[in-house]
């Protein structure tokens, strides 16, 4: 049979997007049960020529036996051999005839070698069996998935029996005089250390969502009667006056700056960031900018002819306005705009469901996905408009289906709300989120007909039949809703709030029409479905994919970097050091705060990159399993790979100088710019989505500033200066009001 590597078999470490995973199968329809097929051989089979390490195959079917693993990026070459030991008794194993086996880079060395002689019982008797030699490519993120199954549904992982996905035992001298034990004390607050300003905590998702621009600029203009510049019908609307019922946590929320409130048509917000933005050039013409990364040329495309040019001219303010994305997201930007229709690009998403069924929770996570991507995306939520005009004292009444005068202002804000977000995806704005009930035809068909050859609407139904889930929900609705904050009785809050769904529930009509995806018991991560109906195109496809992975089982996220390393002694970027003498101290430490945090946990994992900074970190972690993901490996520096940053500002000013001025898009040649960091992590984040168990990433400094901004919802721009100080450990604990943040700084 020989080899084969299904796929590019470059065998240089960096050529590759995977690691070598390799499978063995051994074959003899009369096969001897007596006699177990083994494999042994140097680093990393098992390390030694010593026949009682072997590891057994496994019994795959009645004539097959089988062993896969994955090969560390360290060694590209497999030397080993077969052997059959006996089962019951102490006679010596049968080693195969001929030399060892070589596998470089996934090529077996000697031929097609389709067969495995033993000479058994003496000279006379010879065994053969059948040899099927396979070697994949996998991702880490396949590697992921494995260990899940193996998890969930305790099948055996296929991948095993190898050091970069390995379970290590609890050495004898855990807890003795020098083991990590004696490093740490048992109290872990001790080491808690305050979360900066802009750390996550639990806010109401919808305090967050989007400043009602109609309505505050009524407030801001209604003196001087300036004119909102809006499509919707203001007459209709009436005047707005801020109400003074309004509550203390909506009025938190309403703090403006209001140059950024009303941007002229065209122009484009210094703050947004996103994949394209459309630019008012000074001929008049809309043209859009493609990030190529900073110090390539621009490509600009006419509005008027279409064609796409080069543009060396453009000046400090336009770089600024340049769309924050790179690979697949401007990719998938620029073909929209090449291909795709105008309101293709511009997508609305509708929320579709009866209050507490998650929502805005929902909603605000998408945005926080899509903004960190790098698309320009924006949460509106109806709610907010609602109190904003009309005050927090609706009861239950004003919610009534056969209530004119609730059904006319809720329609009414409704329509504002849907104004804005139109009025805000004309000026460059790629996403926007509506979260309302939406819940009858008639007010999907308002909104359809409002975005009409302005945006492409999908809606999104979130449908939950877990009894206890609704009932949390509205727990927190009471406690957290601006709309309760003046009811001192939450009882009383929970009654009137029932009422209100009974009211809802009365008129519901599920969606049937136009584009939409449905979300059926997802909340719980128990099971649930998803439907989909006429979704296509890049950025939907993206979002169900994500939608698919969220669940709201609370559990937590470590994030730290690897222990101090002799090139960060040396104040050397990249590389692929040694720990130093205090970051192998930090490894015991850490490894002693992981056993104690997740003692619980049977099921936790620990990642890293492949360099072996982080890997040497995890070392003395004992009892979960370890998984080596590329995608988390440091920035590329390219060719500054190695210096330091003296070294680049002397001998590269102008290297030194750009990424200066422009830290998140800067590309270092031949490597990599934050932007393309964060592309390369969005498999990381959804696995992390998707996870049930808690997770330790042990990584490196870019990379879980790109990580730690997704859960904190940063904005990308302030990326490359979050600070993740060495020998710290981040904890983002995942729950269903959202993420909050602990650090705990083990050393000083
Ligand atoms: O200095 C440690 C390090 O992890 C380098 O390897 C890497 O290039 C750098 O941090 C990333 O930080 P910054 O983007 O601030 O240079």
């Amino acid at each position: 049979m020989g080899t084969s590597a299904s796929k590019n078999s470059d065998s240089s470490h960096g050529g590759r997007d995977g690691q070598l995973y390799v499978s063995l199968k051994m074959e003899n329809f009369n096969i001897r049960g007596d006699l177990i097929p083994h494999v042994y051989g140097s680093a990393p089979i098992t390390g030694s020529w010593d026949s009682a390490k072997a590891l057994s195959m496994a019994r795959e079917s009645a004539s097959t036996w089988e062993l896969s693993f994955v090969v560390p990026p360290n060694h590209e070459t497999l030397d080993f051999k077969f052997l059959l030991k006996p089962k019951y008794s102490n006679v010596p194993c049968v080693v195969e005839e001929g030399p060892s086996r070589l596998l470089t880079g996934g090529i077996l060395q000697e031929g097609d070698a389709r067969s495995a002689l033993f000479k058994v019982g003496g000279y006379e008797e010879f065994l053969e069996y059948k040899l099927f030699i396979k070697v994949d490519i996998v991702s880490p993120f396949d590697l992921a998935a494995s260990w899940r199954a193996y998890q969930e549904n305790l099948e055996p992982s296929r991948v095993r029996g190898i050091p970069d996905v390995s379970i290590n035992v609890a050495p004898d001298n855990m807890g003795s005089e020098n083991g990590p034990a004696s490093t740490l004390e048992l109290d872990l607050e001790h080491y808690v250390v305050p979360a900066p300003s802009s750390s996550v905590g639990v806010v109401y998702a919808a305090n967050l969502t989007e400043t009602p621009r109609s309505l505050v600029n009524t407030r801001i203009s209604s003196k001087n009667d300036a004119s909102s510049g809006s499509s919707y019908d203001s007459s209709k609307a009436g005047v707005f006056s801020l109400d003074h019922s309004i509550s203390q946590k909506d009025m938190d929320s309403t703090v403006l700056d209001p140059p950024k409130l009303l941007p002229a048509p065209g122009m484009v917000e210094s703050k947004s960031v996103g994949a394209f933005s459309p630019l008012l050039k000074e001929d008049g013409q809309k043209g859009l900018l493609v990030d190529r990364g900073v110090g390539s040329p621009r490509l600009v495309k006419s509005a008027s002819t279409g064609a796409f040019t080069f543009d060396p001219k453009l000046d400090s303010e336009t770089k600024k306005a340049m769309p924050a994305a790179a690979g697949a997201v401007a990719a998938a930007a620029v073909a929209d705009q090449m291909l795709g229709p105008k309101e293709d690009s511009r997508l609305a998403i509708v929320l579709v469901g009866l209050p507490a069924r998650g929502k805005t929770f929902t909603a605000a996570k998408l945005t926080r996905y899509l903004r960190w991507l790098g698309h320009e995306t924006k949460h509106f939520n109806v709610g907010k408009y609602r109190r904003l005009k009309l005050g927090t004292n609706q009861s239950a009444d004003f919610f009534r289906g056969d209530n004119p005068e609730g059904l006319e202002s809720r329609n009414e804000v409704a329509a504002l709300a849907m104004d804005d977000m139109i009025a805000w995806m004309q000026e460059g704005g790629q996403v926007g989120i509506f979260d309302a009930t939406n819940s009858t035809r008639n007010r999907r068909n308002m909104l359809m007909k409002m975005a009409e050859g302005k945006c492409k609407i999908i809606f999104l139904e979130t449908i939950c039949n877990d009894k206890h889930i609704i009932e949390r929900n509205i727990r927190l609705k009471i406690q957290q809703s601006p709309d309760y904050a003046e009811e001192p009785d939450f009882e009383a809050g929970m009654r009137d709030f029932k009422e209100r769904l009974a009211n809802y529930e009365k008129v519901y009509e599920p969606v049937e029409e136009g584009s939409y995806v449905k979300m059926i018991d997802m909340v719980s991560g128990q099971g649930g479905q998803i439907q989909v109906n006429n979704i296509s195109g890049y950025l939907p496809g993206r979002i169900v994919f994500f939608l698919v992975n969220t669940h709201l089982t609370p559990r937590p996220i470590l994030l730290t970097r690897h222990g101090e390393s002799r090139d960060n002694v040396r104040g050397r970027i990249g590389g692929d050091a040694v720990l130093s003498e205090a970051g192998e101290l930090y490894a015991k430490k850490l490894a002693n705060f992981v056993e104690k945090r997740l003692k619980s946990e049977r099921t936790a994992s620990i990642w890293t990159s492949t360099l072996q900074r982080t890997i040497l970190t995890a070392s003395p972690i004992v009892g979960f399993p370890k998984i080596q993901w590329r995608a988390l490996e440091e920035i590329n520096a390219g060719v500054c790979d190695g210096m330091t940053y003296e070294e680049i500002k002397k001998n590269m000013p102008e290297e030194y100088v750009s990424r200066k001025k422009d830290k998140l898009r800067y590309r270092y040649p031949r490597g990599e710019s934050y932007l393309d960091v964060i592309q390369r992590l969005e498999p990381v984040i959804i696995e992390l989505e998707r996870q049930r168990a808690p997770v330790v990433v042990i990584s490196h400094q870019a990379v879980l500033r790109a990580l730690y901004a997704y859960f904190a919802d940063r904005p990308l721009k302030e990326i490359p200066d979050i600070e993740v100080p060495l020998h710290t450990i981040i904890e983002i604990q995942m729950g269903v009001t959202g993420v909050q943040e602990k650090r705990y700084k083990l050393m000083d």
